[in-house]
């Protein structure tokens, strides 16, 4: 029998949350009734008829520029000047990609080799460390602090570079936790990445979910760092485009043609029609129904309150308000369980879905991720399962 596989995806395995999609699909399949309080929004029609309208026309069934078509870039030079203080160069520095996870994948493809260390944030995005093995580069994790409500703090980065470090890999706003980045503390990173001619690839997913006035800040936008900045951006999270595969990575002209050669080798261009649906998003004015984003953004604060204040009133769980994402990501180690066994116990006596804090790193134990990217009236229906489950314990 052949057994011969890559060493550098020894340590992969399948991600946590799309694992933990499939289980719940099969649960439901089978009637029984799951809280997971994630994605019941639907893509906004606007966003459809654009992508309906390409596809019919004479170009879509043909390949696609392998940027991106001139369309969606277009919309994203505007997208980015608007919300980003970004001025680009839709020919040179933007990138279609199918997601902004398969951006992030080419990026780190184009900047490290084997042997290298990229920085990463512990707990973080599930991904990020499977992401740096695939290249065959070496993840180096940073600690976030929950006394510091999981801010990344420069001084921690400074003690993780050694000779070998080449990339920073940041979220804000984060996930699994919330935090969100403020300029002064960009600034500070910025600071270290550029006495160390570091590259930072800044993930921004979330970037439109920000909760008490708090405002993202793009690293590209620091000053210094806009040739050292790899931005990368989605339609997924704030359209309810999930399933569409549309993400963009903003990137210095000679990092974005490096990313464009890997692609257009991989994937050869992200689906037409998607991109148009894509440009119809960025350019109009609702993003849930016929909600415009603030609106949107108010009906995801109270979602947030009502979760992680139905958790705050459970005697043993702690929660750091999330300031932004949709994301929390409350302590529950005094209930004397590893995060896998308290996941699983959830999953099975409340019917709710949480994901175990180890998936985001080591220092993830002990917290469980919840998200609230549903209706109010099933965050309160789920956080009352659990409130009655845990009270039970
Ligand atoms: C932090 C973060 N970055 C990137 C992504 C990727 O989203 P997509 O590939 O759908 O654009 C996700 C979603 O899973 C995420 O949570």
């Amino acid at each position: 029998m052949l057994d011969h596989y890559a060493k550098r995806i020894e340590k992969l395995r399948f991600s946590s949350s799309l694992m933990s999609m499939r289980r719940i699909r099969e649960l439901r399949a089978n009637g029984i009734k799951v809280h997971d309080f994630g994605s019941k929004f639907d893509t906004p029609t606007h966003i459809k008829a654009a992508a309906a309208r390409y596809m019919n026309s004479p170009q879509g069934s043909l390949y696609a520029d392998p940027r991106g078509i001139p369309e969606f870039r277009a919309a994203v030079q505007r997208k980015l000047l608007r919300e980003n203080g970004l001025a680009v160069d839709p020919d040179t520095e933007i990138t279609a990609t199918p997601g902004g996870k398969a951006g992030i994948v080419a990026t780190l493809l184009a900047l490290v080799d084997s042997g290298d260390e990229v920085i990463l944030e512990d707990p973080g995005w599930l991904s990020f460390e499977p992401m740096i093995r695939i290249t065959g580069a070496t993840p180096v994790p940073v600690p976030l602090h929950e006394s510091n409500g999981f801010r990344l703090d420069a001084a921690d980065i400074r003690k993780a570079i050694t000779p070998r470090t080449k990339v920073i890999v940041l979220c804000s706003p984060h996930n699994p936790t919330g935090a969100v980045l403020s300029r002064a503390e960009l600034e500070a990173i910025a600071g270290v990445a550029i006495e160390h001619d570091l590259h930072v690839v800044m993930d921004e997913a979330y970037e439109h979910f920000l909760y008490d006035g708090h405002a993202h800040v793009s690293m590209a936008t620091i000053e210094g760092m806009r040739a050292r900045t790899i931005t990368v951006q989605t339609a997924s999270k704030t359209y309810n485009m999930f399933g569409w595969r549309v993400g963009w990575v903003i990137a210095p002209a000679e990092i974005s043609e490096r990313i464009r050669m890997i692609s257009s080798h991989m994937f050869t261009c992200v689906t037409s029609f998607a991109q148009a649906g894509a440009a119809a998003a960025l350019d109009g004015d609702h993003v849930q129904g016929t909600l415009t984003l603030p609106e949107m953004m108010k009906n995801y604060q109270i979602q947030r309150n009502a979760l992680v204040e139905g958790l705050r009133a459970i005697p043993g769980v702690t929660c750091v308000m999330p300031a932004g994402a949709y994301f929390a990501f409350p302590r529950i180690s005094g209930f004397g369980r590893s995060s896998q066994d308290f996941a699983a116990l959830l999953l099975d006596r409340a019917r709710v879905n949480g994901l175990p804090g180890s998936v985001f790193g080591q220092r993830g134990e002990g917290h469980i991720r919840f998200v609230f990217n549903a209706p109010l009236p099933e965050i309160e229906e789920g956080v009352a399962h659990l409130q009655e489950c845990l009270r039970a314990l």
